[in-house]
C-alpha cells in the first residue's frame, strides 16, 4: 500500500511536470554561454549581426520604447513570460532574441535536453515553422510586406551542424 501511494505520487509528480507548461525566458545572454565561438558555428555571432538583435535599438532611436505597440514585435516575449513594461528583467529582453523563435529555454537549456531533441521540444523548444515569424512578420507594410519564408530563412540562417 505504501509503495502505491509513493508511485501515485510520484507519477501525479510526473503529470504535473509534463502538463506545467510554464516554462520562462531566459534572455539570449544564457544562450551565449554555450553558441559562442567557432566551435559552435558562431551562431551567436551570427545572430548579433542581423537586425533581429537591432530590434530594440531601431525602436528605441525613434523614441518609441515605451510603446506596447511596438515592443510586441521588437521585444522577446512581450507580456508573456519576457518583456513587459516597468520590469527589471528587461535588459534581458530586448529585441528578437532567440527565444522569440526557439521558445522559452528555462527547461531545454538543460545539456541533457539541449542534445535531445524530441526531449527538448517536450520541454518548451519550438519546432519552427513559418508561423514561428508570422506573428511579426504579419504582412503588414511596415514589416516589409508580403512574406517569404524560405528567402527569409537563408537571410537569418545560423545553422552549422548539416552543413
Ligand atoms: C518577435 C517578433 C519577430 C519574430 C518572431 C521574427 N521576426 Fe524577423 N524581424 C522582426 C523585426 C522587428 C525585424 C526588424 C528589426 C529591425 O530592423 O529593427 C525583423 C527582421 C527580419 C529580417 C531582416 C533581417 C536582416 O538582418 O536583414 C529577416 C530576414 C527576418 N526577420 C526573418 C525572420 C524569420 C525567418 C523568422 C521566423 C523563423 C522571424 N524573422 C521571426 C521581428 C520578428
Ligand atoms: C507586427 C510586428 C511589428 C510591429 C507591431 C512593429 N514592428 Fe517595426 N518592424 C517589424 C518588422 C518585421 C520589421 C522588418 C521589416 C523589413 O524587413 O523590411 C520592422 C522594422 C522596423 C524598423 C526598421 C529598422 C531598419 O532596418 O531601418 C523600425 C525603425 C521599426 N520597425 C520601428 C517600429 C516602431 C517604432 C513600432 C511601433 C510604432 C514598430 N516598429 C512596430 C515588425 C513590427
Ligand atoms: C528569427 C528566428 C531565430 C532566432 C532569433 C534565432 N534562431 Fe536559431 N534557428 C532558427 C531556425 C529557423 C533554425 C533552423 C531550423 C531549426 O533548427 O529549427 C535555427 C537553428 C539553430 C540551431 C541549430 C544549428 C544547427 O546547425 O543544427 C541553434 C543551435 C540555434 N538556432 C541557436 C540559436 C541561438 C543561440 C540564437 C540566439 C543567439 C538563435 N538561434 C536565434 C531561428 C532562429
Amino acid at each position: 500500500m505504501k509503495k502505491l501511494i509513493v508511485l501515485a505520487i510520484a507519477l501525479m509528480f510526473m503529470l504535473s511536470l509534463a502538463y506545467a507548461g510554464d516554462f520562462s525566458y531566459v534572455g539570449v545572454k544564457r544562450c551565449r554561454g554555450c553558441q559562442k565561438g567557432e566551435r559552435k558555428g558562431n551562431v551567436y555571432e551570427t545572430w548579433l549581426s542581423k537586425k533581429h538583435a537591432k530590434a530594440f535599438e531601431n525602436i528605441k532611436a525613434k523614441g518609441e520604447e515605451k510603446n506596447e505597440k511596438c515592443l510586441a514585435c521588437h521585444t522577446t516575449g512581450f507580456n508573456n513570460g519576457g518583456y513587459k513594461i516597468g520590469d527589471a528583467n528587461n535588459v534581458n529582453y530586448e529585441g528578437v532574441q532567440c527565444e522569440s523563435c526557439h521558445g522559452p529555454g528555462s527547461v531545454y537549456k538543460k545539456i541533457s535536453l539541449m542534445k535531445n531533441r524530441e526531449e527538448a521540444l517536450k520541454n518548451g523548444l519550438v519546432d519552427i515553422k513559418e508561423e514561428t515569424c508570422t506573428g511579426c512578420h504579419d504582412g503588414s507594410e511596415h514589416a516589409g510586406g508580403k512574406f517569404n519564408y524560405q528567402e527569409a530563412l537563408k537571410q537569418i540562417d545560423h545553422t552549422y551542424t548539416k552543413k
